[in-house]
């Protein structure tokens, strides 16, 4: 599998990478969240995000990875330990998360720890900025990041405070590729494209439940040619890792051999670029204000 440097950090990334929220969302068992990460490792996996609120996903990727754990970069973010609707940005209780996310991670250290989507106001205060640099003084993280869209992703970017930047970045979702991503080349940050397939809405052909409900709104305005055929997803994956700035997508799943099925639709290398300005060009044309970043 292709690896690619994660900007400044200099870290070698597969350029698929694994999304851990649906297994904890979905209450994935052990076993299989073993088989998932375990063949995953062996078909050239080494970027594995998490977060501290989904669910039971720490604990299940700490468990799964056991001995192989020097074999994979974890990424994981802060700011919702009590549950998403539940955020404290205070130094204290985001130190206090992270080194949960360690035990429950079985690591003394995370390649990565992000802010988990706080807003702008936030973010200017600094204080959670500050609480990240100290858990990377202290070596309970290698590099520190922000995870998040909009307005507060591009002050993220332009402040130089982190490395990287994981934001929404798919067929759906463009506002990125003129609001952060190229400030965020020119200051080499890494780039992690969360929500790459879209919530995989395309080949549902419908909202699953609320959560992709609005890509599948805009998608059905787009309606895009590719849409139509049975490549819709390949084409889809392929599209967030042509986009210049994008270093690895980590695409959610809870099924074993989802990992083997998405790196196979990545043989065919980067879209064409004329496939690339069709897609572009439509989102020009369809795209109003309102269509900003999905968190
Ligand atoms: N605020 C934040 O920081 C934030 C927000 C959202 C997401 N994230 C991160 O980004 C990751 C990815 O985002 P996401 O999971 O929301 O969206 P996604 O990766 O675009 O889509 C995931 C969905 O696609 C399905 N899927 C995967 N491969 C497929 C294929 N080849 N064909 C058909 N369906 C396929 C999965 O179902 P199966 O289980 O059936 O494979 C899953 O339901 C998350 O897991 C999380 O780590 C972070």
């Amino acid at each position: 599998m292709e690896r690619r440097r994660l900007g400044r950090t200099g870290l070698r990334v597969s350029v698929l990478g694994f999304g851990g929220s649906e297994i904890g969302y979905e209450s994935a068992s052990q076993a299989t969240v073993d088989r998932l990460l375990g063949s995953a490792l062996d078909a050239g996996l080494n970027v594995v995000d998490t977060a501290e609120c989904y669910e039971k996903s720490e604990e299940l990727i700490g468990a799964a990875l056991g001995a192989r754990r020097s074999q994979c970069l974890i990424f994981t973010k802060c700011g919702h330990a009590g549950g998403w609707s539940r955020a404290d940005w205070r130094a204290t209780p985001l130190l206090a998360s992270i080194e949960r996310s360690l035990q429950r991670l079985r690591t003394d250290h995370v390649d990565l720890i992000q802010l988990h989507s706080c807003g702008l106001d936030v973010l200017k205060r600094g204080e959670c900025i500050r609480a990240l640099q100290t858990a990377r003084d202290r070596g309970l993280a290698r590099f520190i990041g922000y995870s998040g869209d909009g307005a507060a992703a591009r002050y993220a970017v332009e402040c130089g405070a982190f490395d990287t930047l994981q934001t929404s970045v798919n067929v759906a979702e463009q506002e990125p590729l003129m609001l952060t991503l190229p400030l965020a080349i020119e200051r080499e940050m890494g780039v992690i494209a969360k929500r790459p397939i879209a919530n995989a809405v395309i080949a549902q052909r419908s909202a699953r439940g609320g959560y992709g409900s609005e890509y599948w709104r805009r998608l059905q305005k787009l309606d895009y040619e590719f849409m139509k055929g049975r490549d819709a997803i390949a084409t889809a994956l392929r599209f967030t890792l042509s986009v210049p700035g994008v270093h690895t997508a980590i695409v959610g799943t809870a099924r074993p051999g989802r990992f083997e099925e998405n790196a196979r639709h990545l043989e065919a290398g980067k879209l064409p670029a004329t496939d690339m300005k069709a897609i572009r060009a439509r989102w020009s044309e369809v795209a109003d204000r309102s269509w900003t970043g999905q968190t």
